[in-house]
């Protein structure tokens, strides 16, 4: 029998969902079609507090674009994501895209100071980082005295660390991560998974961790789900779906 769970029993699985039923985020059924194209195939998954889920499978599938409905940078064209336990359109797009941080596979920073970098989420909603705030997001990172530097002199490695800052600087309670460490060597990227373990333990985040590393998910993430060609095809713990399912 194949051991990874088939998805439609894994979301009826109390064990599967945390928060007891209710995830901090939940998808249920999303689906994002364009024109006769499916690139998300009614998804439904919860994530809860302090827990981080793997997503992973062939490229193509359509794990980042599940990612952008998380965050309503696109629109599900059926089903909706529940935010502890309200449906996101009811939620005002800045509030939401402020509790939802994203990270992606580069950093993309804004020419400047990384000062500059992390108080442009706050100042946008009318607030001012305090030097207190910006030493401490910095020492989170592992980047203390790091407010200063521009950030054109960071190496790749640091300018993830910073966009993560930049992202925690909205003070998000949940994160999605889109191959957050794909475009870094291999003692960066533990540095960067590292961060994801500390502040979804510390923070009590749901994270949700789009990565084609096995490895990577086995160690971040209890439970991964599989994807493919827009569907869920696994959704349990990670060592049975990975070992069901060989990543492309
Ligand atoms: N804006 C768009 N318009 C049309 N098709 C799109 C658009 N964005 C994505 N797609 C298509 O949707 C499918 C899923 O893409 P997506 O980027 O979500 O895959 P992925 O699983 O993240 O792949 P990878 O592992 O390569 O990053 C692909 O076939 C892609 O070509
Ligand atoms: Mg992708």
């Amino acid at each position: 029998m194949n051991p990874a769970i088939d998805s439609a029993d894994a979301v009826s699985d109390p064990d599967c969902l945390a928060d007891g039923g209710q995830g901090l985020v939940e998808a249920r059924g999303v689906t994002r079609k364009l024109g006769s194209r499916v690139l998300v195939d009614d998804v439904s998954v919860a994530v809860g507090h302090s827990e981080i889920l793997a997503v992973t499978g062939p490229s193509g599938a359509g794990k980042s674009s599940f990612l952008r409905l998380v965050n309503r940078l696109d629109e599900p064209t059926e089903g909706t994501i529940f935010l502890k336990g309200r449906d996101y359109r009811q939620i005002d797009t800045p509030d939401l895209r402020r509790r939802v941080g994203m990270v992606m596979q580069t950093a993309n920073l804004f020419p400047g100071t990384v000062r500059g970098n992390l108080s442009f989420g706050p100042a946008q909603r009318h607030q001012t980082l305090r030097d207190q705030e910006i030493d401490e997001l910095l020492l989170k990172v592992g980047l203390p005295g790091y407010g200063g530097r521009d950030v054109n002199t960071l190496s790749g490695g640091e300018a993830q660390r910073i966009s993560f800052a930049r992202t925690l600087a909205n003070s998000p309670n949940i994160l999605l991560l889109d191959e957050p460490t794909s475009a870094l060597d291999e003692d960066s990227g533990r540095a960067i998974e590292e961060l994801i373990l500390k502040v979804s333990s510390d923070e009590q985040m749901a994270c949700i961790l789009v990565t084609h590393n096995a490895s990577q998910a086995l160690r971040l993430a209890k439970r991964t789900m599989y994807m493919a060609r827009g569907k869920v095809v696994a959704l349990g713990p990670s060592k049975e779906v990975l070992d069901a399912h060989s990543i492309v």
